[in-house]
Order: structure tokens, then C-alpha cells, then sequence
């Protein structure tokens, strides 16, 4: 029965193709067998597949309702495990909302504060100029909770990350089953866009997994999608200001240019 393809495949008169190929495998197979090295499931991680983005380009700018969403999902799913120390909540103002709403959501998370009187420590209710800190108090306690990685700070992940957002969106929507012979470390997911195509971290996103104000259909892609665009804000900030001062720059540098060539016509028109 397990041959059943090959025959079909024969019958269609594409039986010379495959028994090629079948030869071809049997003499990697040998070639392997004579290295002492077995074909292999790839572990470098897969080229990342290019994704448009909004804020490409000179002139890219945020899709600041999909940032919004993007905080969302980090904070309902990512901060339970990934701290964004060098982002304040009073940042977020930056991404669109007041000063009301900023206050709302610092009040709704807790972060450490003063040691009481018995000298325990105590936690308080953030205020805008508070951290988004680590949910682990010590980076041991990080790998306890995480097959022994510490989940890194997602401040600058989208800036640092090699293969930046278009990879950061690949291995959010790409974890599946492991290819057959291929080892799993325990505690690990395979996914082909971390290195060694595996990683401790599990799945965290599928369709559904958050719930959007906006009513958006919370699907894995518009997730996945919403929090790298969140993840890129925070990672360039100023990016919208930069390029419209860039452009500016550009239209006086225009303007310059202009004025000059008017200025040089002037002082030669008198020279014949
Ligand atoms: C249950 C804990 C957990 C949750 C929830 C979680 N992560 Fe992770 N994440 C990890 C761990 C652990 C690693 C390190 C994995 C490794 O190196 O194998 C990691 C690594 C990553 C990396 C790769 C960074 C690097 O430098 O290798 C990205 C990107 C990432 N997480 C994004 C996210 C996003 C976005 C979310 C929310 C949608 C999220 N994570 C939710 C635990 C988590």
C-alpha cells in the first residue's frame, strides 16, 4: 500500500521522473551512509519571507489603529512572559491614546513598590511614568518558568531581532508539527524560523486569542499582523516624525537649489 503513489505515478507516465528521483535518494542515502552522517531535517532556520509593511519605505508611516490593537495583544498574551523596560506607560500616549485611557491602563497593572513595615515587599497600581516590567522577579526564575530561556525584552526586539518585523510575523504564524525524524528538545515547539527551527517558546497566538475593542475579527494573521506593528513602534518611535521632518529638509533643499540657479543667471546675465 505504501507504494500505491509511485504506481499511480507510473500509470500516469510519470514513472520515469519518479523512479529518478528515487534513484537519486538511494544515492544520497548511500553517500550519507558512507560519511557515517544520515540525511537530515535542516535545522538552520528558513529564509524569511518578505512582508509589506505600512511604515516601509522613506515615506512609511503607522497604522496607528493597528498599533493599538498590536498593544492589545501584548498585553492580554506577550506580558505574561516579555517585559518592555525601556517603554513607560505613559509612552503609550504615542500610539493614540489620552491621557484618561493612559492612566486606566497604568492603574490596571501592578509593579513593585516600597517594602512595608515588617520589610516584605509590597506591590502597587502603575502610574503613566512606570515601566513595563518583566512578569519574573530574576532571570532565574524566567528560565524555570521557560524550559531554561529567558524570554528576552521585546523594548528594541523588533529593531535588534535578526530578520526584524517580517520574522518576528513569520514565526508567530508558522509553528505546526515537527518534520518526521526530526528531535524536539522537551519543553520545545518546532518552528522554522528559529534558529535550530525549534524554540521554548509555546505557540502564543492562535484565531481568537484576544478579544479587539474595535470588533476587528481577532484571526492568527491580524494578531500576529497588530503586534509586530506594536512591537516596531516601540522599537522606532519617532519614525512618522523623522521622515515628515526628512521630507521637509528635502523640499528646502529644493528651494535652495532653485534660489541658486536664479541667483547665478543673475550675476552672469551681464557677462556676454
Ligand atoms: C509562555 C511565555 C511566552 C509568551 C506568552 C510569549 N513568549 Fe515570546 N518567547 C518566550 C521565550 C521563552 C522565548 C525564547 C525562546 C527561545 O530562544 O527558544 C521567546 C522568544 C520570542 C521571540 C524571539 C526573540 C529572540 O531574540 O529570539 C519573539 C520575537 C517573541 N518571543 C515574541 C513574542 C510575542 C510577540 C508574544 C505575544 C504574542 C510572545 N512572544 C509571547 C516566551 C513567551
Amino acid at each position: 500500500m505504501v507504494d500505491a503513489p509511485r504506481t499511480n505515478a507510473a500509470r500516469r507516465g510519470g514513472g520515469d521522473a519518479m523512479s529518478r528521483l528515487h534513484g537519486l535518494a538511494a544515492a544520497l542515502a548511500v553517500l550519507g551512509g558512507v560519511s557515517g552522517v544520515r540525511a537530515e531535517v535542516p535545522t538552520t532556520r528558513a529564509p524569511t519571507p518578505a512582508h509589506v509593511w505600512s511604515f516601509d519605505g522613506p515615506m512609511g508611516r503607522f497604522d496607528m489603529a493597528s498599533v493599538q490593537r498590536g498593544y492589545a495583544v501584548y498585553n492580554q498574551v506577550c506580558s505574561a512572559c516579555h517585559g518592555m523596560a525601556a517603554v513607560t506607560y505613559g509612552d503609550l500616549a504615542g500610539i493614540g491614546l489620552n491621557e484618561a485611557q493612559v492612566r486606566q491602563i497604568a492603574a490596571s497593572h501592578k509593579v513593585p513598590g516600597p517594602l512595608d513595615d515588617d520589610g516584605h515587599p509590597t506591590r502597587r497600581p502603575a502610574t503613566p511614568n512606570d515601566h513595563l516590567l518583566s512578569p519574573f522577579p530574576n532571570p532565574q526564575a524566567a528560565m524555570r518558568a521557560n524550559s531554561g530561556v529567558v524570554p528576552p525584552d521585546q523594548s528594541r526586539l523588533a529593531m535588534v531581532f535578526p530578520g526584524g518585523p517580517s520574522r518576528i510575523y513569520a514565526l508567530l504564524t508558522s509553528y505546526g508539527p515537527a518534520p518526521a525524524g526530526m528531535t524536539i528538545a522537551p519543553g520545545h515547539a518546532y518552528n522554522p524560523y528559529f534558529d535550530g527551527r525549534q524554540t521554548a517558546m509555546p505557540q502564543p497566538l492562535r484565531d481568537h486569542q484576544v478579544t479587539y475593542a474595535d470588533g476587528t475579527d481577532a484571526t492568527l494573521a491580524r494578531e500576529a499582523e497588530d503586534v509586530t506593528n506594536f512591537l516596531a513602534w516601540a522599537a522606532w518611535p519617532h519614525l512618522a516624525e523623522r521622515h515628515r521632518i526628512g521630507a521637509r529638509i528635502v523640499l528646502y533643499l529644493v528651494f535652495l537649489f532653485v534660489l541658486t540657479i536664479l541667483l547665478k543667471r543673475k550675476v552672469w546675465s551681464h557677462v556676454h
